[in-house]
């Protein structure tokens, strides 16, 4: 009922909650966040299935919020970095993993430099052959007259493969990247008296196989996959099993989830925005640009949180100390100030690539060059073969207000 009142758009401002899932899996959010933008940019709320919580709608409060780690914790002791904690003790059955996606500094900066190496522009040189290949191969194997899953077929293969070459994981058991990813990410499931146990085990199973892969590892000669990088640096060679741990699901879903979901994202535009592609396809320069435009207009990763660490004031708001503050990048990334028509998918946005969906910061995506590489390869590929894909019947989307992405997607590769 209280979901039925909200996508009428008419509730009481004090009783808007953007967490509610239901709004996702109908991607129904828009006109909310519209109204926050406009009428309550620090919005409290005071009871929601995550507990009290502050959403921060407009683009510069989310970056002065970024800008400000000090006051504005990323840390796992005071819940992390999505809506769903309050701090290690308070989540049932949630044993703490710190990850430094969810540490302040000094710890941060100094795990963050550890695999940063990874991510270098002559590490992306390095890659982008065998990602281009293994694109240009399965774009080849897909089917030309029938339709198929586009998530399964295309995002989950390309960005899965893309990992499991980042660890050199075992190719055959790559899917178990996904498997752990899509546990990982759920905040739901994590609330859920049954599926919470079952994706605590989930992560338990992703532990005990990397920390296998860890022993492997530390007994080889240094290596270039991020696994070795962790094992021989000073920064992390004495992370605890735990340290280890969140940092490898840090990477998995960092990097799974967001890719993959800007990969559907792709197929949503070339339908509904199929002549913005048409642009793309007759200057091929545009691509970079409509691969940003295209992260902003997916933001596949919805929010992030931080915690004040002290009282403060944002946005006009005296905000209390321990206060969960949730930064809606998919509503800065919205916002009218910098992107008029922001709802739209447009190929040539002069200034797409100053989205939010990488955040900004101290925090900001380390992977977003691998993620750029992938999105801008893909795209060459498809239009090298004068292919885009066309949505065919209604996506099943995501229950989620953190990871905003498909579940399942039929598409058919039509000629452009
Ligand atoms: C379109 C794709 C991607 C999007 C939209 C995305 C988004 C994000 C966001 C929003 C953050 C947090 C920023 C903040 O708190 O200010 C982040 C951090 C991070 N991402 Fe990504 N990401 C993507 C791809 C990747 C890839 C491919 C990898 C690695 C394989 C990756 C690894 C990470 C890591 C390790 C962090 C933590 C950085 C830190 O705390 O210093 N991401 N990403």
């Amino acid at each position: 009922m209280a979901t039925a009142i909200k996508l009428q758009g008419d509730v009481p401002l004090d009783r808007i909650d953007v967490t509610d899932a239901t709004l996702w899996q109908q991607e129904a959010f828009a006109p909310l966040f519209a109204r926050l933008r406009a009428e309550d940019p620090v919005h409290f709320c005071p009871e929601s299935p995550f507990g009290p919580y502050w959403s921060v709608t407009r683009y510069r409060d989310i970056v002065e919020v970024e800008s400000l780690p000090d006051i504005y914790s990323s840390s796992w002791e005071y819940g992390g970095i999505t809506v769903l904690g309050d701090g290690p003790t308070l989540v049932e059955g949630e044993d703490p993993m710190p990850m430094f996606i969810a540490m302040d500094r000094p710890q941060h900066t100094a795990q963050r430099r550890t695999v940063a190496p990874a991510f270098t522009p002559s590490e992306m040189e390095r890659l982008s052959g065998s990602i281009r290949a293994r694109t240009s191969a399965l774009l080849d194997e897909l089917p030309r007259d029938a339709a198929f899953d586009w998530v399964d077929r295309v995002s989950i293969e390309l960005t899965t493969g893309m990992l499991a070459m980042l660890f050199d994981f075992p190719w055959e058991d790559r899917r178990k990247l996904t498997t752990w990813s899509d546990w990982m990410g759920d905040i739901e499931a994590a609330r859920d008296p049954v599926l919470g146990p079952k994706r605590m085990e989930a992560i338990w199973e992703a532990g005990g196989y990397f920390m296998k892969l860890w022993q492997e590892r530390q007994a080889a000669a240094p290596a270039p996959d991020l696994i070795s990088m962790m094992i021989h640096s000073d920064a992390t060679k004495d992370m605890t099993p735990q340290e280890y741990l969140g940092n490898l699901i840090l990477l998995i879903v960092g990097g799974n989830d967001t890719t993959r979901n800007t990969m559907s994202g792709l197929a949503m535009t070339a339908t509904d925005y199929r002549d913005e592609w048409l642009k793309v396809a007759a200057d091929r320069s545009l691509i970079p640009t409509a691969a940003q435009e295209l992260i902003r207009w997916q933001t596949p990763l919805a929010h992030m949180r931080r915690t004040t660490k002290v009282d403060t004031v944002l946005g006009g708001k005296a905000i209390p100390a321990r206060s969960k503050i949730v930064m809606w990048y998919m509503s800065g990334n919205r916002d009218e100030e910098l992107f008029p028509d922001g709802e739209r998918f447009i190929a040539d946005r002069p200034n797409a690539r100053r989205h939010l969906a990488f955040g900004y910061g101290i925090h900001r995506c380390v992977g977003a060059r691998l993620a750029e590489l992938q999105l801008g390869i893909l795209i060459e590929e498809l239009l090298d073969r004068q292919l885009l894909p066309t949505v065919v019947e209604a996506p099943t989307r995501v229950a989620s207000s953190f990871v905003h992405g498909y579940r399942r997607m039929m598409v058919e590769l039509r000629p452009i």
